[in-house]
């Protein structure tokens, strides 16, 4: 048995949007080996009911925990919002589960110049009312604003970025009454880092977008130093799986990562 130190940090999302939290965990904690799944083969979850996307986000784990991951990063809000009980069932003592919605709660409810914050996500994440609950457990006095983006994930993946069509969607969705007033507002899909420069211009630069990617990755480093987990040895390896394998995933994998990555396919 590996020592628990070297043992990988298992991260997965629906596709390839949670490359942008395993992207901020390479930085922050360099030494860790990573394995990142991503669902191609079942994306989108976010117009996917609960039970499915538990029964995926449980298969991953096992798979993941298979990998004898130290700890499992659910780099998916989705998932994070309807399977983060079910994920932490099946991965009982074998590994500690990070999602990517505590964190960020944690963070925001920290903060007392926010008092209204808005929140965007697909559909799965925002009906699940995951942030609002979560929020208001801790600070009954913030008033929550949410709002689905659902075309935001295919937009990103089909490459609309930095031009006319993506501009006029973001410009769509912010200028709704949901979002009116909100001094901050969570991204709470890790596709929209990708966007978050368009969204700030959006508000002028003048309001707080929230990246949940460095939260997290801080929230992890600051976990594993408290466990004694941390991986002290240098040459980190990375693998990257998708259960399901086109050029086109692979070519947009460069936009989330900020490097040049392999994707392998493996059926689970
Ligand atoms: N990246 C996923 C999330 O954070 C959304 C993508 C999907 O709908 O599968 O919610």
């Amino acid at each position: 048995m590996k020592k628990i130190t070297t043992r990988p940090v298992g991260i997965f999302d629906s596709g390839v949007g949670g490359l942008t939290v395993a992207s901020a965990i390479k930085q922050i904690l360099p030494n860790e080996n990573l394995i990142y799944f991503g669902d191609t083969a079942h994306l989108p979850y976010g117009d996917k009911s609960r039970e499915t996307i538990i029964s995926y986000a449980a298969n991953i784990t096992r798979f993941l925990i298979g990998q004898n991951c130290k700890v499992i990063v659910v780099a998916c809000n989705t998932a994070s919002a309807n399977a983060y009980e079910a994920i932490k069932e099946e991965a009982g003592n074998q590994a500690v589960v990070v999602d990517v919605i505590n964190p960020v709660v944690d963070y925001v409810t920290k903060r007392a110049e926010y008092k209204n914050i808005g929140i965007i996500g697909t559909k799965a994440t925002i009906n699940s009312e995951t942030y609002d609950k979560k929020i208001k457990a801790l600070n009954p006095l913030i008033v929550v604003s949410t709002l689905a983006t659902p075309l935001f994930v295919p937009m990103i993946e089909e490459g609309f970025i930095y031009d006319d069509i993506s501009n006029a969607i973001i410009r769509s969705y912010l200028s709704r009454h949901e979002l009116r007033d909100i001094d901050a507002l969570i991204m709470g899909c890790t596709h929209y880092p990708i966007i978050k420069n368009q969204i700030s211009k959006y508000y002028n630069f003048k309001l707080d977008v929230i990246d949940s990617s460095a939260i997290v990755a801080n929230y992890l480093r600051k976990l594993l130093g408290e466990k004694n987990q941390l991986n002290m040895e240098s040459n980190p390896r990375y693998k990257f799986i998708v259960s399901d394998y086109t050029e086109y995933f692979q070519v947009i994998s460069r936009l989330f990562f900020d490097e040049e990555i392999r994707l392998e396919k493996m059926d689970l």
